[in-house]
């Protein structure tokens, strides 16, 4: 590991009398003591972490809990993209001239992993990406690069069954969800952004499980909402405008543009206690199913009033572990392979989703 702390060094005394000398000395013995003791010798490893947009509650609670498990282990300097891979490359351009231990990326564009690879290897620090998944290309560049994430066909296949199961799971006879009783259901898809590969394998993934349960979906819009919950708002305006009353179904990428969905539906009536029983359910009119991903701690508490039917959980919380933990292994030459979360392949940690609802 390379050393990054200079010791102070005692300066020029000139000419000053005895007991100033005396008294300086003394000083500096004590500056120098407390200096060793407080982390000249026994320092944390300098870890930077940049990630690619704080402003996305999935993100912002993700980089809160790689914190949290990191306290006390690493020395972890944060940089918040602001959506920019540009700022990002300048973040981390500035970054690497201190000479960090090791970088934990969330790429702003999952592309710009290839320089971010090449910058760290040329200067030989190991690189743990999240979240947004480098091509598997970029990672194979150099040994020192790693990836942890969760599989994103299998939170599109828990998406799924969670609707299948709602909708009574025989696809010849849907129960009362099929609001028009014409054996298909009505459906927008709320899609993240454009190339991140959870956005492009969910909608995929989704609309694939229920064809293989034979399971007859009418897809109405296909609306990209970027992830984010004022655009999700914004966009379900048009679209209950041009579809109304023949929606029976939103599945969205991730809960944030769910959110902002049910938002804009309770303004137009949605979502009301319309049968007086104090309770926002399936047995008030205009209750349509509206499913999300990530397990945000607002969409539980949505789950549990009533208006989102269920989302499944994206575990951030393993994720900042498995991240905490392999950094930690790398630079105290710590096998990898002995961590509870070992890499596969030598570079891929993969978390598993899980379906929530309130059953
Ligand atoms: C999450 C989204 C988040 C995105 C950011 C996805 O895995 O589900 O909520 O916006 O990552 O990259």
């Amino acid at each position: 590991m390379r050393s990054r702390y200079q010791c102070p060094r005692s300066g020029k005394t000139g000419q000053l009398p005895i007991k100033w000398i005396t008294a300086a000395a003394i000083g500096v013995l004590v500056l120098v003591l407390v200096v060793a003791a407080a982390g000249c010798t026994s320092e944390a490893p300098e870890v930077a972490l940049f990630y690619y947009n704080g402003e996305d509650p999935y993100i912002h609670t993700f980089v809160e809990q790689i914190k949290e498990r990191a306290a006390g282990r690493l020395a972890l300097t944060g940089y918040d993209a602001r959506n920019s891979q540009t700022l990002q490359n300048e973040q981390i351009d500035g970054a690497l001239a201190d000479a960090p231990d090791l970088l934990i990326v969330n790429p702003v564009d999952r592309l710009g992993a290839y320089t971010i690879v090449n910058r760290a290897r040329k200067e030989g620090v190991p690189v743990i990406f999240f979240n947004r998944e480098p091509l598997s290309e970029d990672l194979e560049l150099w040994s020192q690069t790693y990836y942890v994430g969760a599989r994103a066909e299998q939170s599109a296949r828990f998406q799924a069954r969670l609707i299948i199961d709602l909708f009574g799971g025989d696809p010849a006879k849907l129960n009362a969800y099929d609001t028009d009783g014409d054996g298909a259901i009505q459906t927008i898809i709320l899609k993240g952004e454009q190339g991140h590969q959870d956005a492009e394998i969910r909608t995929a993934e989704v609309l694939r499980a229920f064809e293989t349960a034979q399971f007859e979906l009418d897809i109405l819009a296909i609306e990209v909402s970027n992830w984010d919950r004022s655009e999700a708002y914004n966009r379900m305006e048009e679209l209950l405008e041009a579809f109304g009353e023949q929606v029976e179904l939103i599945i969205s990428n991730n809960d944030a543009m769910a959110l902002g969905a049910i938002s804009r539906m309770r303004q137009e009536g949605y979502f009301a206690d319309t049968n007086g029983d104090g309770a926002i359910d399936a047995a008030d009119e205009r209750w349509i199913p509206v499913v999300g991903i990530d397990g945000l701690d607002e969409a539980v508490r949505q789950i549990e009033d009533g208006y989102l039917y269920g989302t499944v959980k994206n575990d951030s919380l393993r994720m900042a572990e498995a991240i905490v933990d392999l950094a930690e292994a790398l630079l105290t030459g710590t096998d990898p392979a002995e961590l509870t979360f070992p890499p596969e392949d030598g570079t891929y940690i993969w978390i598993d989703y899980q379906p929530f609802t309130l059953e």
